[in-house]
Parts: structure tokens; sequence; C-alpha cells
């Protein structure tokens, strides 16, 4: 197998397939602050990640890495909380239109049309299309490049009913999750390549 090796790394995006999530966020920041116009109205927003990642299980800890120039990390920053929202690959347009979109210039939730579930330990929105979703409280905003990491402890999990195994998996009978590819690409998980390799079976092989 012949193999290229660059030291000049201008793009990697070969850990893609991953799942894109959508992070929510809700801030009692004035638009004026943030827009710069004058109104003392609360603020929430919504926009697509693919950079995330499970840090810690015990307590839960759930990173995303944001950059600085998205509205969603200016009022994460303001009010120290926010929501990963996960999709069924059947709303992969609504993750891109919120992908897509500027929270400075739309309300993205009126002009999407986008439906909410009360959240129960912060004021973050959370989706009702979800599957599945976190709510968030930022513990660390570090940045690294051009993005800041923002490390959230998981306050509530919003999970659906009937979609999981017992053992927590999601079922890939009642779900099919959305991935993203890249480059405006989005798939799903394709059911007949599952393969179930017991790990204590196979580190003795
Ligand atoms: C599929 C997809 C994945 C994305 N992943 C990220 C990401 O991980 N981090 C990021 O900062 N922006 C990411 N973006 C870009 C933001 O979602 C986009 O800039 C959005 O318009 C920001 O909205 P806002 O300015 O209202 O906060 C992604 C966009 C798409 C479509």
């Amino acid at each position: 197998m012949v193999k290229k090796i660059s030291e000049s790394i201008e793009e990697f995006r070969q850990h893609y397939p991953r799942v894109a999530l959508l992070v929510t966020v809700q801030s009692n920041l004035p638009r004026a602050v943030a827009v710069v116009t004058a109104q003392a109205k609360g603020r929430e927003n919504a926009m697509a990640v693919s950079l995330h990642m499970p840090v810690s299980y015990a307590p839960p800890i759930y990173a995303v890495a944001i950059s600085p120039n998205r509205f969603t990390y200016r009022l994460i920053a303001d009010s120290q909380e926010f929501g990963v929202n996960f999709l069924p690959f059947e709303l992969a347009d609504l993750v891109a239109s919120i992908g897509g979109s500027l929270g400075t210039k739309i309300d993205k939730f009126q002009k999407f049309n986008i439906a909410r579930d009360k959240p129960v330990r912060t004021a973050v929105p959370i989706l009702k299309a979800t599957y599945a979703a976190y709510e968030c409280r930022l513990v660390n905003d570090s940045g690294y490049g051009d993005h800041r990491l923002l490390i959230g402890k998981i306050e509530a999990v919003h999970l659906q009913e009937g979609i999981f195994t017992s053992e927590g998996v999601l079922d890939l009978d009642k779900v099919n999750p959305g991935l993203y590819l890249g480059n405006d690409l989005y798939l799903t998980a394709l059911k007949d390549s599952l393969r179930n390799l017991d790990r204590k079976v196979y580190g003795k092989r």
C-alpha cells in the first residue's frame, strides 16, 4: 500500500465521518451587546458542530470546539452553558440550514420553525426533534488555534424513549444517526455493516 506523507499540513479532514450535532444556547445577553443594537431582550441561537467528543463519564463531561467568531460562542461565553442536540439523518437539511445561517442575522428557531422541549437544569433550548441531548454547564474555555475548546459538565440528558438498547446503544432499527463526511456531505450508519467484536475475546487472540 503506497502512502503519501506530508509535513505541510494545510487541511486535515480524515477524521470524518462524524456525527454532526447542533449546539444550542440561550443567553440574557441583550442583542445590543452582541450586534450593537439596543434591546434588553434575551437571545437564543443554534449552530451545527462536527468537532465534539465525550471527555469523561464520571463526572459526565462533553467537549465542543467552536470558533470564537460564531455568535453562538458569544452567547455561551455570556451564559456559561450550552446544549448538545443529536438529530436523525432525516433532518440533515435542518443541520445544514442551522449551520449555514447566522444568528446575528436571523432568529433560527423562528425561521426554521424549530419546536423545543423544556430544559430541566439550564436555560438552553433543547430541540424536540433530537433523539438525544445534553444540557451542559461550561467548566472550561480555552483557545487552541482558530477554535475555542469548550468543556461542559453534563447536567441533564434527554433521551427519546425506546430507541436505545438495554446497554444504552443506539438501536439502528429505530434511528438513522446523522453523520457528516465533510464538504457538505451527509450520510448515515449502514445497519448491515454492524459487527459485534467482544474486546475480551479479541484482546486475547
Ligand atoms: C455540518 C457542519 C459542521 C460544523 N461544525 C462546526 C464546528 O465544529 N465548529 C465551528 O465553530 N463551526 C462549525 N460549523 C459552522 C457553524 O455551524 C456555522 O458557522 C454557523 O453559521 C454558526 O452560527 P452562528 O454564527 O449563528 O453561531 C459547522 C457547519 C456545518 C454545516
